[in-house]
């Protein structure tokens, strides 16, 4: 079955971003000069997702407005003859088909996921964590979508990650079946003890659900952080069926925490046309005072 449907919980308060994120969600904040969840649609897109569903609440009304046509803005810059900055606005708009649905209590992205119950109906869906920024010359989701069509089941986009970072992440029990393709039959949230840790393989933020996980979100106890997480109603779906868990090739940023934005930000404004040279040297030069 084709994979046609995106949910993108973005409903979050960004509290490890504060002061930035006290009226901006964070999933609007730039990396170079293309908001984060920019970057998200537009993976989404190329994957071959036509419907995109994104979670919202109080103050993030901003979101709708940047996937909105501007028509004084789109008149004033033509008038003006800028047309390459025509060029950046005047299709965002058309790039997906996107709905907005509010999650009036942050009870937690599981919770979060259940909104799009009316949206998502009978079909597979993919979520994408909106604080997640992943680029590259290969979709992640795009990876994702083809495992489902290879497995039939549930797919997660994983990376290892750090000793240290596994008690912030979720950790996976992983069987390798070829390359970077592996079958997950359990999963821990923010596992605090050593003992708890599964592997070192953590989902990052892309991950293919079948419908059945709204059900199962339906019982879903509050978690890790007393808030209804979605790795916990995973975890019952790979006990009871197994999921597919893929090694994504493309980097993963964290916009959900400082040090990823700033990371995110230097390492593709390196790629940027108008900004690499200008970055390059500036970074060489700081790089002598450091
Ligand atoms: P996070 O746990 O990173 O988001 O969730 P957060 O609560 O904003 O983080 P803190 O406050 O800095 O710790 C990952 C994604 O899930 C969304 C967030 O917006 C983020 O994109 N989310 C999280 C929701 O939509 N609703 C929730 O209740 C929680």
């Amino acid at each position: 079955m084709k994979i046609t449907k995106a949910v993108i919980p973005a409903a979050g308060l960004g509290t490890r971003v504060l002061p930035a994120t006290k009226a901006m969600p964070k999933e609007m904040l730039p990396i170079v000069d293309k908001p984060a969840i920019q970057y998200i649609v537009e993976e989404a897109v190329a994957s071959g997702i036509t419907d995109i569903l994104i979670i919202t609440n109080r103050g993030k009304g901003i979101m709708e407005d940047h996937f909105d046509k501007a028509p004084l803005l789109e008149d004033s810059l033509e008038k003006a003859g800028k047309t390459d900055q025509l060029d950046a606005i005047k299709d965002i708009h058309n790039l997906a088909n996107i709905q907005y649905v509010r999650q009036i209590e942050t009870k937690g992205l599981g919770h979060a996921v259940s909104r799009a119950r009316s949206f998502v109906g009978n079909d597979p869906f993919v979520v994408m964590y909106g604080d997640d920024v992943i680029i590259g010359d290969i979709p992640a989701t795009k990876e994702l979508i083809d495992a489902y069509g290879t497995f039939g089941k549930g797919v997660l986009g994983i990376k290892p990650v750090s000793e240290e970072a596994i008690k912030k992440y979720s950790s996976l029990k992983v069987e390798n079946i070829h390359d970077n393709v592996f079958k997950c039959t359990d999963m821990i949230e923010k596992p605090q003890r050593k003992e708890d840790v599964l592997s070192l393989y953590s989902i990052l933020g892309r991950v293919v659900l079948p419908p059945e996980i709204f059900d199962i979100l339906d019982h879903t106890k509050p978690g890790a952080g007393g808030e209804i997480q979605l790795t916990d109603a995973m975890a019952e779906l790979a006990r009871s069926c197994g999921m597919t868990a893929v090694e994504f090739t493309s980097k993963r940023y964290d916009m959900g925490n400082k040090l990823g934005i700033l990371q995110a930000n230097i390492e593709v404004g390196l790629k940027h046309p108008e900004v690499c040279e200008g970055l390059r040297e500036y970074l060489k030069e700081l790089a002598k005072t450091l």
